[in-house]
This record gives C-alpha cells, structure tokens and sequence, in this order.
C-alpha cells in the first residue's frame, strides 16, 4: 500500500522504538510544507521542541528562522524534520541505536516530500545523511549529489549561538542554498 503523510504520522506519534520513547514528552514529526523543495534535517529535538511536540522553536529555531529569512524562504515553503524525533536526555548526542531505530522515519518523509535540495544542520545530521566520515568544519557548503538531490550542510543553528566566529562561513553557505533553490526550484 502506499505510504501516506498521515499513517507515517500516526506510526511514527506511537513509536517505541528505542528508549528515548520512555523520557520523551512529545514526539516531534516535523513542520513545514509537505510539497517543499527543500528538506532541512537537524540531529533530534531539544527541551522546547520536547515540550511543544515542533522542531526548531528554542533559541536555536528562532535564529534557523531568521537565517531562513535572509534568503527569502520561511516555514511555509520548506520541511523540517530530524535525524530522531525524541528528545535525548541532557541533549547528548543521539546514539548510533536511536539513530538507526528512528532513520526509517525520516527516510519515509523523504520519500513522501522528494524534495529537490537537502540541508543537513550540524555535524550529526551529515554524518546521518551525506557521509559517515563528514567534516562540518572543512565541508560545511560543499554540494554533493545523490540521486537527483542536491545534499549540503552548514553549521548547526545552536553552534553559531555558541561561536558567532562561524556566522561569516554560514552566511555564504546560505547564499550558496539560496542559488541552489533559484536555480532548480523556480
Ligand atoms: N536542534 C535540533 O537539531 N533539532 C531541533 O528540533 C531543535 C534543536
């Protein structure tokens, strides 16, 4: 049968999966349009997103929301989901078995949406998604292709909280994602 958003949806809300499923308030499926060209995946939510059950609402949302607005696209014209959809505790990275319990989530979404460009946010999401061996500090903006998608990453929003001293490099990755979407989803 096929797949659909809502019975990914509700399997995905009543998941038990792996042990996150035990301290987690809210699963966080994830936002956005369900026909975007553009598919943004961060590592798994954080205490707000846990509370509110909606990826990137804490600090680190608000500051991905205005870096969305410096090219032009806010959260009615991308996807944002993440690697897991259940909160780590203490924010730890998660660990490669709640990653691999949840992947399967996300590789659903993807299919569903088919999304043209993905921006992987962080290191643990490229690592997830481009390559295992991914270097954020020295290929944060590369492009690379996979099946008909253009697949990048830039620094994690709460990395440039932590070190404005990336903000100059994100900022050309971002002009970088803004030409990418000009040039292929318009
Ligand atoms: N950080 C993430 O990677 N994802 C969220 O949803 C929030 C913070």
């Amino acid at each position: 049968m096929a797949d659909s958003w809502e019975a990914l949806k509700q399997e995905c809300m009543a998941c038990r999966g792996c042990a996150l499923a035990d301290t987690r308030n809210h699963v966080v499926f994830g936002d956005g349009a369900e026909d975007a060209d553009i598919l943004l995946i961060g590592e798994g939510p954080g205490q707000h997103e846990d509370e509110q059950g909606v990826p990137f609402v804490g600090r680190a949302g608000q500051l991905l929301d205005d870096m969305l607005e410096i090219i032009g696209l806010d959260r009615t014209k991308v996807y944002i989901a993440n690697i897991v959809k259940c909160r780590p505790p203490q924010n730890r990275d998660p660990l490669n078995v709640e990653q691999d319990a949840c992947i399967g989530f996300l590789r659903r979404q993807t299919a569903l949406l088919r999304p043209k460009i993905i921006v992987c946010l962080g290191r643990i999401a490229a690592k997830a998604i481009i390559k295992e061996d991914f270097k954020i500090t020295v290929e944060h903006g590369q492009w690379f292709q996979r099946g008909g998608v253009q697949m990048t990453a830039i620094y994690h929003p709460a990395a440039l909280l932590r070190d404005v001293n990336k903000r100059p490099d994100t900022f050309e990755d971002l002009k970088s994602i803004q030409a990418k979407y000009r040039e292929l989803c318009r």
